[in-house]
């Protein structure tokens, strides 16, 4: 999909010269540009509190961060030069200033007053920036008037709720663009495209059919320069109520009346709501030690650099879900995630029951096993469906191997998930972002545990 002329607009970034944005959002930006998926006349406004920076100067930055990304030098010159400015707004005083760049760069890209204000900062931060846009009336414009938000919303349910409560006081839901990444992720969408877009699935995605499900995000990273942000979240805030839980939602869901935001939403939410309260022994925190990783040595979470000596944060969590409703009564979802695991994999996995007789285990037969289905979200990503097969020979050997699908090999490289979703905040397209009521119910299912001192398990 490419955005139409009448959706053309200026992107407003805040924390512009931050990480985020240079690994993420300006290489995004520069490839829906060089794709001409974003109308030529897009404008990228860097705001940061940096009163030595210009537009010169912050070309530089951004063209640092599309090459670094792919773009060969002259084009990510070209890019940066055409389409990126710099605007400071050190302190409330300097938002009227930021309102009269916008309406001049409008005026000369004749641009229709179409607006994004995106929020890539710290989470202390964002509020004053949304109470100070409210100020000035910039939450609402000649064309329409967007807000993204990164992650995390909120530490608790309280805490989203307030932020929620604030972010409501100037914007619409409608305006609200809440990213969680994984959303973004072609293989994530994919969860749909498999479940919907195909009759014979269908029939097997319940308590009769499956045995449990297996919902996996392994990183072999550790923490490295985040602790600051780490230590007060921990993998229960950081991965699991968001990453985690969409992906279980996705899996878990009822099938939509209809393929666009609101009905989508509504079903998470109603897989959500029907998650049986989850108490402490379906849980366990672990925090990993000094090791190695593919052969080099790495340091304990509390040898990281900013880490406490006596930590209690968790950088491993794997909890037990259950859902009451008609289709997966009884039937477990087991969700993990944590750092410094062996290697990267996030993977879905539905292991079927087992047929009720061995027909061929009366012959010896070996290594016979339940069908399993794994939906492998990164890397290599595609699926694979585990099938019992008769091993040639006299005897029913029955040996268990996969049906194949690869993403790259069907389509090539898949585009990033930061493409993908700035493009659906032009186009107004809600789907993949996360309504506030997500955010709240996920919040209330682990709410029991925040409060919790959990025994840490070294690992
Ligand atoms: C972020 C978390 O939201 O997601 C990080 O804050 C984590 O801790 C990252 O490493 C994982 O994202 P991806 O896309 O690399 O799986």
């Amino acid at each position: 999909m490419t955005v139409s002329e009448k959706d053309a607009g200026i992107i407003i970034i805040f924390g512009a010269t931050g990480d985020l944005a240079h690994g993420k959002i300006l290489p995004a930006l520069w490839k829906l540009w060089a794709d001409g998926d974003l109308p030529a006349n897009t404008a990228v406004l860097a705001v940061g509190r940096d009163t030595a920076l210009n537009d010169d100067s912050f070309r530089k930055h951004a063209r640092d961060a599309a090459h670094k990304a792919g773009a060969p030098a002259g084009v990510a010159s070209h890019w940066a030069k055409s389409c990126v400015f710099y605007q400071t707004v050190a302190s409330d005083a300097d938002y009227a200033a930021l309102g009269e760049r916008i309406v001049a760069l409008e005026r000369e890209r004749g641009l229709p007053g179409n607006r994004v204000f995106y929020l890539s900062l710290p989470p202390a931060v964002s509020p004053k920036v949304v109470d100070a846009l409210g100020a000035v009336g910039l939450n609402k414009s000649p064309g329409w008037a967007r807000l993204v938000v990164e992650k995390p919303f909120g530490r608790d349910l309280a805490s989203a709720r307030e932020l929620n409560a604030l972010l409501h006081r100037y914007f619409g839901e409608e305006q609200i663009y809440r990213i969680d990444h994984y959303l973004g992720k072609e293989t994530v969408q994919n969860l749909l495209v498999f479940r919907f877009a195909n009759s014979i699935f269908e029939p097997l995605w319940n308590r009769q059919q499956v045995e449990c499900v297996k919902i996996m995000v392994a990183e072999d990273i550790g923490v490295g320069s985040r602790a600051g942000y780490y230590e007060q979240a921990g993998a229960l805030r950081d991965m699991i109520q968001n990453h985690v839980t969409q992906l279980f939602a996705l899996t878990a869901m009822e099938a939509p009346v209809d393929f666009d935001a609101a009905a989508i939403r509504a079903e998470k939410i109603k897989a959500l709501k029907s998650t049986r309260p989850i108490t402490p022994d379906n849980v366990v925190f672990g925090q990993y030690e000094a090791g190695e990783i593919q052969g080099e040595p790495v340091p304990g979470y509390r040898d990281e650099p900013d880490v406490a000596k006596d930590s209690r944060t968790e950088t491993l969590v794997a909890i037990r879900l259950e859902i009451d409703n008609w289709r997966w009564q009884g039937v477990p979802f087991l969700l993990t995630t944590g750092k410094r695991l062996a290697e990267r994999q996030t993977e879905i996995a539905i292991r079927f029951h087992k047929p009720p007789i061995a027909l061929f285990a009366k012959l010896g037969t070996q290594g016979f096993e339940a069908n399993l289905l794994r939906l492998r979200l990164q890397p290599n990503e595609g699926f694979a469906l585990q099938i019992g097969v008769k091993a040639p020979g006299d005897d029913f050997a029955v040996v268990t191997r996969a049906l194949h699908f690869e993403y790259e090999e069907a389509f090539g490289a898949l585009p990033e998930a930061y493409e993908t979703l700035i493009e659906n905040i032009f186009e107004g397209d809600q789907t993949l972002f996360v309504h506030a009521d997500e955010t709240e119910t996920a919040w209330s299912m682990y709410e029991p545990l925040l409060k919790a001192a959990p025994t840490l398990h070294p690992y």
